[in-house]
């Protein structure tokens, strides 16, 4: 029961609220959003989700401002993204205009869990899409299930925008230069959990993943973008591997508007040395300051700071006062949802 939260200790976790949407794609069309108060779905044994992997997702985030208006932050670009997911792995493509129906209804149905502003919590929203209809070949389904739930979140690591330590990790590889670390499909994940989870267990926060070809260059962090500033510049890796990060590109934007000089491009390992901060973003992670990196099989390790730097700090504050109302949206990110 919403009531019965309190959202000053919200971890980053599942959290049942009381609805869900859902819409299914059969004999060629996509039917009618519907609404479950059930936290199951009734998937087929041989559906192509289980065996094959079609499967992909997103995670943006409800936020409540300053002025009691609940906003969205870029959704048409997780909208996007998701069509360029379904495109990769063969799956039909929700249209922009479900995609906006079905989240929108989604938070409004369950506007109670919509944590209040100032408490550092948020409504985490995850549109999912599987392939549901049967096939025991290697192929994709006939049948697919959009869904939409939603769970109030607190902050992704612990700390909040406090520096946390990370693992630099050699010997797993979260996705191929050419296979699907570009889009939100779950074996990406499940290729990185080996690593993650280890990483957890010696201390440490998250990893950083590097290039699978050359291992020379940063791709990103487990769940999240990297960058690093230096000389009044924004530098963060072009990988083919790598999630474009909705917060990142908002970031990017940021920082010009800000005055710093903004690079995209591959950052090799050894320029860790020459950062003087360090920060992993995303949604759930807004940003996370880095404090220190830890090559173990290189033996070495980069320090930045127990507090977090001032370009973060600044870049910090920009995107959350444009989430929370707070700051003008001048680039026109926001959405409201009325009504509620
Ligand atoms: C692997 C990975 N990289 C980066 C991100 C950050 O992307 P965004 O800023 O769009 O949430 C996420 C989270 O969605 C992620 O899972």
């Amino acid at each position: 029961m919403a009531k019965d939260i309190n959202w000053g200790e919200l971890p980053f976790g599942y959290y049942k609220t009381d609805y869900n949407v859902r819409c299914y794609y059969r004999d060629g069309k996509w039917g009618e959003l519907e609404i479950s108060s059930s936290e199951y779905i009734p998937v087929h044994m041989a559906a192509t989700t289980l065996h094959y992997g079609q499967e992909a997702f997103e995670g943006l985030k409800a936020y409540r401002g300053k002025d009691g208006k609940v906003r969205l932050f870029r959704w048409e670009e997780n909208a996007k993204r998701l069509r360029n997911s379904a495109h990769g792995i063969l799956m039909k493509e929700v249209p922009d205009e479900l995609f906006y129906n079905a989240i929108v209804k989604a938070v409004k149905l369950n506007a109670e869990y919509i944590p209040p502003y100032g408490t550092g919590a948020t409504l985490y929203i995850r549109p999912l899409l599987i392939g549901s209809g049967p096939q025991v070949g290697v192929k994709p389904a006939n049948e697919y299930l959009f869904m939409v739930f939603v769970t109030p979140v607190g902050p992704y690591f612990k700390t909040g925008f406090k520096p946390v330590d990370v693992e630099l990790v050699r010997d797993v590889d979260r996705a191929a230069p050419l296979g699907t670390g570009h889009i939100k499909v779950g074996g990406n994940y499940a290729a990185g959990l080996r690593a993650t989870e280890r990483a957890h267990q010696r201390g440490f926060a998250s990893v950083l993943f590097l290039d699978a070809r050359e291992k020379k260059y940063i791709d990103e962090a487990g769940p999240a973008n990297f960058f690093g500033i230096k000389n009044n510049t924004y530098i963060t890796p072009k990988s083919t591997s790598i999630l474009p990060s909705i917060t990142n590109m908002s970031l990017e934007q940021i920082a010009k508007d800000l005055g710093l000089t903004v690079e995209r491009r591959k950052v090799p390992v050894e320029e860790l040395e020459t950062f003087e901060e360090t920060g992993a973003c995303g949604t759930a992670a807004i940003i996370t300051p880095i404090r220190k990196i830890v090559d173990n099989d290189m033996g070495k390790e980069y320090f930045y700071g127990d507090e977090a730097g001032e370009v973060s700090t600044k870049l910090y504050h920009n995107l959350r006062g444009i989430q929370e109302g707070t700051i003008e949206d001048k680039h026109n990110w926001t959405t409201v949802i009325e009504g509620i």
